[in-house]
């Protein structure tokens, strides 16, 4: 609210000033369904939701994963957030979905045992003493996430794995350990020799599509588009943009929605002409998108195929 006229305005009802949105607008016409349906026709592969806190990465996660599965794929949806919801949301079971999820605490667990009932147990009391003490550093949780996330990323040759990130510093954490030890597995054997590593089949384009998530909003693109750099950095493009929580995809009547919304419309042209391959917009619902029935219907209103764009 800035200038005398806009203040004025605050207190009469009058919605002269408010700008009509477009009926429809061609970047708003892709439905999430649309990218489900590209997906779908590589029959396997790694599909990973990131984004900022909030803005709907479990959800898409979710729908993506029921969607994949009720055309007959086998699904693993997973999830590398600490703080997942991902069976709330989902609230439902299908046959062929599979539902996990990467606990920091337990992995580090499972690791520590693995190491001590292994190494370990060559070892006189003294060297399981320190190895013990050695395991209680922070690095044992990032390198337990980090084996765990590599075994779904080689479960993704052969099936769908659709994991939820956690909020993006999380991710590059996770992405950056990839990455060392990607480094390390070179040095270590050397040129001559043939290996795939985790981080060569994050980069692969043909196994894993990374989806972004964001809100129709500037600082939310802003920062999908610092989070699309720092994958850019790491090899990693981004599949597609995800607009979720689309006011201006939802059509309001109210005069303000429709303020809202037209303000959102420069951003999705933003997304779609400037920053993604692929854009899908979700409009914002009435009432959160929870269970199978309300999953599903994120992806199959709107099928029209995805438009390329940039
Ligand atoms: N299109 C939508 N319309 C209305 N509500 C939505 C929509 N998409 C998501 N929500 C709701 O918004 C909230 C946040 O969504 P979600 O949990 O999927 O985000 P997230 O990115 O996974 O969040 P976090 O970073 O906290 O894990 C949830 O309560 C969800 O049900
Ligand atoms: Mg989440």
């Amino acid at each position: 609210m800035v200038g005398v006229q806009a203040l004025d305005d605050l207190f009469t009802t009058q919605d002269s000033h408010v700008p009509a949105v477009p009926a429809t607008t061609e970047p708003l016409a892709t439905g999430l369904g649309a990218l489900v349906d590209e997906i779908a026709d590589s029959g396997h592969g790694l599909v990973m939701l990131m984004g900022k806190g909030g803005v709907g990465k479990t959800t898409v996660a979710a729908a993506v994963a029921v969607d994949l599965a009720d055309r007959g794929y086998d699904v693993h949806l997973t999830s590398t957030d600490p703080a997942a919801h991902l069976t709330e949301t989902l609230a439902g079971a299908l046959d062929n979905l599979q539902v996990s999820r990467i606990d920091p605490a337990v992995e580090t667990q499972r690791y520590r045992d693995h190491v001590l009932a292994t190494k370990g147990a060559q070892l006189d009391q003294q060297g399981r003493a320190m190895l013990e003490e050695d395991l209680q550093s922070p690095c044992t949780e990032e390198i337990a996430v980090f084996q765990a996330f590599s075994k779904v990323i080689r479960e993704a040759r052969h099936k769908f794995v659709v994991v939820d990130t956690a909020p993006t510093g999380h991710t590059l954490l996770l992405l950056d350990a990839t990455g060392s030890y990607d480094r390390e597995v070179r040095r270590k054997i050397g040129a001559t020799m043939t290996v795939t590593t985790p981080l060569m089949r994050l980069q692969d384009p043909t196994l894993t599509k990374v989806l972004l998530v964001t809100l129709a909003e500037t600082t939310p693109v802003l920062e999908a588009a610092s989070l699309q750099g720092d994958l850019e950095r790491a090899g990693i493009t981004p599949w597609a943009w995800v607009i979720n929580n689309s006011l201006a995809a939802a059509n309001p009547h109210n005069p303000l929605l429709r303020q809202r919304a037209a303000s959102e419309l420069p951003e999705i042209d933003k997304v779609h002409h400037t920053l993604a391959t692929r854009t899908a917009v979700i409009p914002a619902l009435a009432e959160e998108p929870v269970g199978l029935p309300a999953l599903r219907h994120l992806t199959s209103s709107n099928r029209l195929s995805a438009s390329p764009s940039r």
